[in-house]
């Protein structure tokens, strides 16, 4: 159906570029795939490569006001050069020497800490001095002024999860500097949202009013591994609780609504026996893994990428993934479902 190619076709063609628009009879294909095509590739980043430029960086580059994080994020290379993870989430490895502090500040987009290892800072979220530990995944709300200082002799280095792509392409971000000293610099063991919050099946009836996001600042390791723990013994026993054979999983969720901690980003985790398999699956949306512990393996699209502790790795809008257990696996993982969902683009495919 290719129109015939003449000289006034050239011409009609040249002046819709000085009009500013665009046929759409040339690229149906690309503009409405048949199912999602994705510029953003899979990816695998080798933790044994990130913490080393990390490191260096905190040698030569310092934290403070203006530069205001040194976050190194992850640039998937389909996405021409911007540091985006996938097309709605950001991905970083932030680095915080001895006793550096990383100035407050808020932002609109949504973000989220999660520890692969270390100890040793505190995030101060709307006054609250958050306690952050190995295991541990930590929320900070659009729009909460946030701070962090590493009280130790010893550097510290976390991963960052935001919705700043999404909220750049959409144009809905603002930013405000806050204080460069934190607003509390306190180190307690549990911060105010945990005391009033983190107590199993209790809701205090001073918080009755289901709220945007979650009150709880961290999620403490201790209890996402009891509830792994414990799916999996059940399956042993013979009862239900796993996800799928050989693989426990649980989400983070609002205590006040019982979805998603924050409304653009859902974090889950996962625990696969050794030698089990997950189901092969495709999502819209995209997601972001990080191994915790453990060795295996993940398939993308049919290709097997090894993974040790710490690596990451994205799976893109439509992409198939399974993850393959050599030992017990632990993998933290986070996705743009809520987005998807809300917006009602969600579709998942299973085997
Ligand atoms: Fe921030």
């Amino acid at each position: 159906m290719a129109p015939e190619d003449t000289p006034e076709l050239r011409q009609l063609y040249a002046d819709f570029e000085s009009l500013h628009i665009m046929p759409l009879w040339t690229q149906t294909g690309s503009l409405m795939p048949q199912h999602p095509a994705p510029q953003a590739v899979p990816h695998v980043w080798k933790w044994s490569k990130l913490y080393p430029a990390a490191k260096r960086s905190g040698d030569l580059v310092p934290v403070g006001r203006g530069g205001e994080r040194r976050a190194l994020g992850l640039a998937n290379p389909g996405l021409g050069g911007r540091a985006y993870v996938s097309p709605t989430l950001w991905a970083a490895i932030q680095y915080l020497g001895p006793k550096e502090t990383a100035p407050e500040h808020r932002h609109a987009q949504n973000a989220f800490r999660f520890v692969v290892e270390g100890e040793g800072v505190w995030t101060v979220v709307s006054g609250d001095p958050v306690r952050m530990s190995r295991g541990d995944f930590l929320l900070t709300p659009g729009w909460n002024f946030h701070g962090h200082q590493n009280v130790t002799d010893k550097p510290m280095a976390w991963i960052d999860g935001l919705d700043i792509p999404f909220s750049y392409q959409n144009d809905v971000g603002f930013f405000e500097f806050g204080p460069e000293k934190l607003s509390d610099e306190t180190t307690p063991e549990f911060s105010r949202g945990e005391r009033l919050w983190c107590h199993p099946g209790l809701r205090p009836l001073s918080g009755l009013q289901a709220t945007i996001s979650s009150p709880i600042g961290a999620y403490r390791w201790e209890h996402t591994d009891r509830a792994l723990a414990e799916q999996l013994r059940l399956e042993e026993e013979g009862h239900p609780g796993v996800f799928e054979p050989g693989h426990a999983a649980v989400r983070y969720v609002n205590p006040t609504t019982g979805g998603d901690v924050m409304p653009t980003i859902r974090a889950q985790f996962h625990r696969l026996r050794a030698g089990a398999q997950s189901a092969p699956r495709r999502e819209v949306g995209s997601s972001v893994f990080q191994v915790f512990e453990g060795r295996g393996a993940v398939v993308l699209n049919g290709e097997t990428h090894k993974l040790d502790v710490g690596d990451l790795f994205v799976v893109p809008s439509w992409v198939q993934w399974s993850l393959q257990a050599e030992t017990q696996f632990d993998l933290f993982h986070f996705s743009d479902a809520p987005i998807m969902e809300r917006l009602n683009f969600d579709r998942v495919q299973v085997g």
